[in-house]
């Protein structure tokens, strides 16, 4: 099948000095005499072949070699890209008066947090304080757990966060979690880790809500710490398993197109919110995982064009140890 090519809605690409640039890339003159036409082609989507008949060349191979490494790069794209890939081009939308450094300098990074946490945007005008703000335990206790205890996660237990991403049977067609359109578009996968969950083997599951039940898709041996960034290694070898959440292009854009990915992200957020409530009733820990080097466990999941990676989950008993938690609620 030919497929149609797009030119990546958030790459950027320019000539300075005759020499071809696409973001950090740089390609050199000879790319360069393509441009801009073959950007405004590609801008409307078109097949590799028709690429590279539009250009006249004596170096076939050297156009043919620049196609290949643009759809390698993801600068040529044939289905809906990441939530990294999208949202890249924001950061130079945002006019940013902060240093560089309050990413790495942890005093300058708790100075920042500090600053964001406390902002009162308004504050003259008619103001109510408000009262009343006694909340369950399970709220007023919860916190990112990053130490799990090694004990294995009772049947129950997983049973009860999981299935709270079910289809109920009592309200057709609904979840316990809201979602646009009533459509769910947020695929879910979960890796067991060896022993750790009573019952389960080890293994990455694709959790059904049809069936409230998971299926193994992967033996999971090659997710390795390897798959997050330095910072959440540890987090990720401690837990017990992982959730990982994936929007399904599939189940919202045929009704709301472009924005049916913004909403699938949303969902992500409420049933992530779900899964940490339950499962501090049930004593487990969680964290959730911003970012992770998902490109190299990806090949795991068999997934279709309109899965894409959009957060993950790792869960565990809290090393009590650790926890501020009181151990009678
Ligand atoms: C979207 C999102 C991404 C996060 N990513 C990470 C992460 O990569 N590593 C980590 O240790 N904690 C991560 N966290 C946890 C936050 O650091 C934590 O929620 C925050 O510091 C507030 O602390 P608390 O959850 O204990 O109240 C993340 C939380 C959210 C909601």
């Amino acid at each position: 099948m030919n497929e149609i090519y797009y030119w990546s809605p958030g790459v950027q690409f320019y000539v300075k000095e005759e020499e071809l640039y696409v973001e950090r890339f740089r390609y050199g003159r000879q790319a360069a005499q393509f441009f801009p036409e073959f950007y405004y082609m590609a801008q409307n989507g078109a097949g590799t072949d028709d690429l590279e008949k539009r250009f006249e060349t004596d170096n076939k191979s050297l156009l043919k070699n620049l196609i290949q490494d643009f759809i390698k790069k993801k600068i040529l794209v044939c289905s809906v890209i990441t939530p990294k890939e999208l949202f890249h081009s924001q950061t130079r939308l945002f006019e940013n008066d902060y240093p560089e450094t309050i990413r790495f300098v942890k005093e300058e990074l708790e100075e920042f947090k500090k600053e964001q946490s406390g902002r009162e945007l308004v504050k003259d005008g008619l103001t109510y304080i408000l009262k009343d703000s006694y909340y369950c335990n399970d709220i007023i206790y919860r916190e990112t757990v990053r130490k799990f205890s090694k004990k294995p996660i009772t049947y129950h237990s997983f049973s009860r966060i999981l299935g709270a991403l079910q289809n109920r049977e009592d309200r057709k067609g609904t979840r316990y979690y809201p979602s646009a359109g009533g459509l769910y578009p947020v695929d879910v996968y979960v890796l067991v880790k060896p022993g750790r969950v009573e019952g389960v083997e080890q293994g990455l599951y694709y959790y059904n809500p049809v069936i409230n039940g998971i299926t193994l898709v992967d033996k999971g041996e090659n997710i390795t710490d390897k798959s997050q960034f330095i910072t959440n290694q540890e987090i990720f070898s401690g837990s017990a398993f992982t959730i990982y959440f994936l929007y399904n292009a599939r189940c919202s854009m045929p009704k709301y197109s472009g924005m049916g990915y913004y909403y699938g992200i949303l969902d992500c957020g409420i049933m992530t919110g779900l899964i940490t409530r339950i499962s501090e009733e049930e004593g487990i820990g969680t964290c959730s995982i911003g970012d992770m080097l998902y490109g190299k466990i990806e090949s795991c999941f068999h997934l279709n064009k309109s899965q894409l990676f959009l957060h993950s989950m790792e869960c565990g008993y809290k090393d009590e140890a650790e926890s501020e938690q009181p151990k009678e609620k």
